[in-house]
């Protein structure tokens, strides 16, 4: 019996990997985390499968489903929105599993902030702009930030900011912010990206907060950075015809053309 950890991806039911979705339809128990799991995920379940909504449960309340069905040596696929590496809840049930002895495995979904920026046909990081992405949140009523972890600290480095679980404090998102990037740095919000609903607005930092005022739906995605929108990059060095690599050496191009 094992528990497979899956990441459900951000919402569209086909960005979900095939190993999960092989993993899903295999499993005779799924537990799933909430609205963000899309239905068309939970289609994948066997025909009888136990399936259990996990967002009003509580976590010993989800121990005693896994436990019982490790009794009856049923596998469980456990399904989170996005992927499980941030902001899943899984390191705590992976540490009662491994203190329960019951093994699981993980298998890697597709994370909100790639589908946002997927909706912007945005790289975020582009030559001479930013090289770095920073993943971050801002405090929330479930989970203090580490005292460090600022975003005005993050801000200063220029890297480029996915925020999460952040759209209802916009206003002190952008009050912390302005100072690092300027008024006229570029935003993107993604809500809900890659669900039929998806929506997306394109502002400045000074501009953002207006453009966003009826907004109710909490699930989005706050993007920051120079890169959003510029066109005034570099070219990488990647593909420069006159750069020597380890798949494309010079000496695959003739040397010589006239000679050829
Ligand atoms: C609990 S976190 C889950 C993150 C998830 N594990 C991931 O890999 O993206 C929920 C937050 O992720 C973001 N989010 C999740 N799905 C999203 C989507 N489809 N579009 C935009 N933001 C999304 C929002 O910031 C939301 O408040």
């Amino acid at each position: 019996m094992t528990v497979h950890f899956i990441g459900a991806g951000p919402g569209a039911a086909d960005l979900l990997t095939l190993r999960g979705r092989d993993l899903i339809a295999a499993c005779p128990v799924c537990l799933y985390a909430g609205s963000l799991v899309p239905e068309g995920v939970l289609a994948h379940c066997p025909k009888g499968a136990r399936i259990v909504n996990t967002a009003p449960m509580s976590l010993d309340d989800i121990m005693s489903e896994i436990v019982t069905a490790h009794r009856e040596g049923k596998d469980v696929a456990r399904l989170h929105s996005g992927d499980l590496s941030i902001w899943s809840a899984m390191g705590e049930q992976l540490r009662r599993l491994r203190a329960l002895r019951i093994p699981y495995l993980v298998t890697p979904g597709v994370p909100a902030f790639s589908a946002a920026s997927a909706a912007l046909e945005a790289e975020l990081t582009l030559p001479g702009l930013a090289q770095s992405v920073v993943l971050t949140r801002t405090s929330g009523r479930a989970s203090a930030m580490p005292k460090g972890e600022k975003l005005a600290a993050f801000a200063a480095t220029g890297a480029v900011l996915a925020i999460h679980l952040s759209i209802h404090l916009l206003a002190k998102v952008i009050d912390e912010l302005t100072p690092h990037y300027g008024a006229d740095c570029p935003v993107a919000i993604v809500w809900r990206a890659s669900w039929p609903d998806q929506r997306i607005i394109r502002a400045t930092l000074s501009t953002l907060d207006s453009a966003v005022s009826n907004e109710l739906e909490r699930t989005a995605v706050i993007l920051v950075g120079r890169t959003l929108g510029s066109e005034d990059f570099g070219e990488s060095r990647l593909y420069a015809a006159d750069y020597e690599r380890r798949y494309r050496p010079r000496w695959t191009t003739p040397r010589f053309p006239e000679a050829s």
